[in-house]
């Protein structure tokens, strides 16, 4: 039982409901249990899953950081996510529910409705030439169909790649060039607040200069006119009329370790990176985590409101929630069109029970007030989660007040792109602090660390690391493993270095205050610094730009950004202007800056490094700090 210890600062305590309805009401035992044998831990949630035949080995650390799990192994995640459902009564009940923006449409598929879509959409890829290993790039907005065709790439054993449906034209290229990929799965366009977003569009233009791409496959969504490249792009509601589509399609075995998908994001340094996840282990570990967290049990209705271009979408939109045989919901729109009643519209509608949002969208659905959600009824939640960025104690308390009704626990569930699965995170029976994450999940260990990789005091500040392998982790980054041990195993040689600071309280409870390299978390997405700042240089007006995080309202951070002009050029606010432009252009809007500054010169050190920690602490009045190396 939790102990009646007092805890220190703000907490609140789960109810008898809440104690009496969870599946692991003893945290502290199943946690230490998982701290002294994690590999056991491990494989006995591995065993819970199905395997077409059993690993030699729960963890292979011969070859650090290389580490892999349930070697010898041979699986597939959908099997697990589907096939094995067929067998059970699970066959029939939902899998996923679908609602347009407008709400004038819904879409149900059961398990058995999931598997002939996969099936069909596994069998056309196939058709366009796909096989086992090759990589295939997803470009679409949130509809049913980016779910089949992510689970009919893994079906095959061919590896996915989603792009985010709001990337630009060049990041998109950059994306599909390096993954390689032969096939562009897209939609002609999606609704998004009332217009359409030009996704089709947006493929001719990035993969004119992309030779690797054969196939572009297009489902109908918006109707509207756009063009067809004859040879090269393919109707997917013609395709499914044709024999071929509607055969049956074995699930390919998998080794544990095989890759799954790649997905990028944003570094400190340079472009982009994939990061690459694998079928075995990855599959426990979101399996794992969103049954103690998320308690999702049959007859659950989860709504994961992220995106499924995101990770947080991968890993609890797509498979986790088909894992654990929950159903889930999806929802095309935003939250906040037509009106901000949107959201508890949907809540109301599907007898939604469990909701895991970001915190950015509750600071933005908060600045409405309570009356929108007041006219709903939201009593069919029962849990309550957040993700993507450090969630202020004032929207956690008003979510979990206004939304929660105080009845419903808040999930803070603190992990990356590259973690795969949830870190530090609660369970429902854990006494809860706004702000938050409370404590690593079992089997995980977190530390706190000073400069010299020393553990920290409590309540003090450091480098979040994470000492001990897991299963879905990151293996490695796609084409690209010198950057992988750099980037997360050398700083700290043998620890995960997870890039944000963090300090633990004297109950042992984690607070993340950020990032700590120069990665720029805006509304949950990251944006590394030098991804921004050459999209700036792309312009011809730009000699050189620096680009910062600002504290922003509903954004968490705004990007704020200094540029130096080419000789010759004048600032003015019709430039400024331009060039916000020109980097939502380049990038996406989501790295559309807040402001664009012009200088003369740049602070910098003597070996010519952008300073961006004095052009934050000006913008803030605080003290510009240690200036010993900065150039004059
Ligand atoms: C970064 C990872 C994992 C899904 C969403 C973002 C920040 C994420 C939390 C949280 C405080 C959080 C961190 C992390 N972050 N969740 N609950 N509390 N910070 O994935 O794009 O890989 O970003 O998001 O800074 O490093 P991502």
């Amino acid at each position: 039982m939790a102990t009646k210890k007092e805890l220190e600062g703000e907490v609140f305590y789960p109810s008898e409901q809440v104690m009496a309805q969870a599946r692991v009401k003893d945290w502290d035992a199943l946690a230490k249990k998982a701290d002294k044998d994690f590999t056991g831990f491990w494989a006995d949630e591995a065993s819970e899953l199905e395997w077409f035949k059993k690993w030699d080995k729960v963890l292979d650390d011969s070859n650090k950081p290389f580490y892999k799990w349930f070697t010898g192994g041979k699986v597939n995640i959908v099997h697990n996510c589907i096939d094995r459902h067929l067998k059970t009564h699970r066959k029939n009940q939902l899998a996923l529910i679908w609602e347009s923006e407008d709400g004038r449409e819904t879409r149900s598929f059961s398990y058995f409705a999931m598997n002939r879509e996969v099936t069909r959409m596994a069998n056309i890829i196939k058709a366009m030439g796909v096989r086992k290993g090759d990589r295939v790039t997803i470009y679409m907005g949130r509809i049913p169909e980016i779910a089949f065709a992510m689970l009919a790439c893994a079906k095959i054993g061919a590896v996915h790649s989603v792009v985010f449906g709001g990337f630009s034209a060049d990041a998109l290229r950059g994306r599909i060039e390096d993954s390689d990929s032969k096939l562009v799965v897209t939609q002609d366009g999606n609704f998004l607040n009332g217009k359409i977003i030009e996704l089709k569009r947006t493929v001719d233009e990035a993969v004119k200069k992309c030779p690797s791409v054969e196939n572009v496959l297009v489902i109908r969504r918006t109707g509207h006119e756009i063009e067809m490249d004859p040879l090269r792009d393919h109707w997917y509601h013609e395709m499914e009329k044709l024999p071929i589509a509607n055969g049956k399609c074995t699930t390919e075995e998998m080794d544990a370790e095989d890759p799954l998908y790649i997905l990028y994001t944003s570094g400190s340094t340079g472009k982009p990176k994939a990061v690459l996840h694998v079928h075995g282990g990855y599959m426990v570990g979101i399996y794992s985590t969103l049954k103690y967290v998320f308690d999702a049990q049959d007859g659950d209705r989860y709504w994961c409101a992220a995106d499924p271009g995101w990770v947080t979408g991968h890993s609890y939109i797509v498979y986790g929630p088909l894992l654990v045989g929950a159903t889930s919901f999806m929802f095309e729109g935003g939250p906040a069109y037509p009106y901000p009643n949107r959201w508890w519209q949907c809540v109301e509608r599907y007898g939604i029970t469990i909701l895991y949002t970001a915190p950015t969208a509750i600071r933005g659905l908060m600045r409405f007030g309570e009356a929108w959600p007041n006219k709903h009824d939201l009593s069919s939640l029962r849990l309550l989660g957040s993700v993507g960025e450090p969630i202020n104690p004032e929207a956690w308390k008003w979510y979990h007040r206004v939304i929660g009704k105080e009845r419903c626990p808040v999930m803070d569930t603190w992990w990356q792109t590259e973690t795969g699965m949830f870190m530090i995170t609660p369970t429902p029976v854990m006494p809860l602090k706004p702000g938050s994450g409370t404590k690593p999940f079992f089997g995980i260990r977190a530390e706190i660390l000073n400069d010299a990789g020393e553990p920290v005091k409590d309540g003090d500040e450091g480098y979040l690391v994470i000492t001990r392998p897991w299963p879905a982790m990151l293996r490695t980054i796609y084409g690209d493993a010198e950057r992988y041990v750099s980037q997360y195993w050398s700083k700290f040689p043998g620890k995960y270095l997870a890039g944000d600071s963090a300090r633990r309280d004297a109950d042992g409870y984690y607070w993340i205050i950020g990032r700590v390299d120069d990665v720029i978390n805006v509304s949950g997405h990251r944006l590394g610094t030098a991804e921004i700042e050459s999209a700036l240089v792309s312009h011809p007006a730009v000699a050189e730009a620096a680009a910062i995080g600002l504290p922003h309202e509903v954004k968490g951070t705004g990007i704020h950004v200094f540029c130096l002009l080419r000789a010759g050029i004048v600032p003015s606010d019709a430039l400024s202007e331009e060039l916000r432009q020109h980097v939502s252009k380049v990038i996406s809007p989501i790295a559309r800056p807040e402001e664009v500054k012009f200088l003369d010169k740049l602070p910098k050190t003597r070996s010519g490094k952008i300073m961006r920690r004095v052009l934050k602490a000006r913008m803030q009045g605080l003290p510009e700090g240690d200036l010993s190396t900065l150039e004059d």
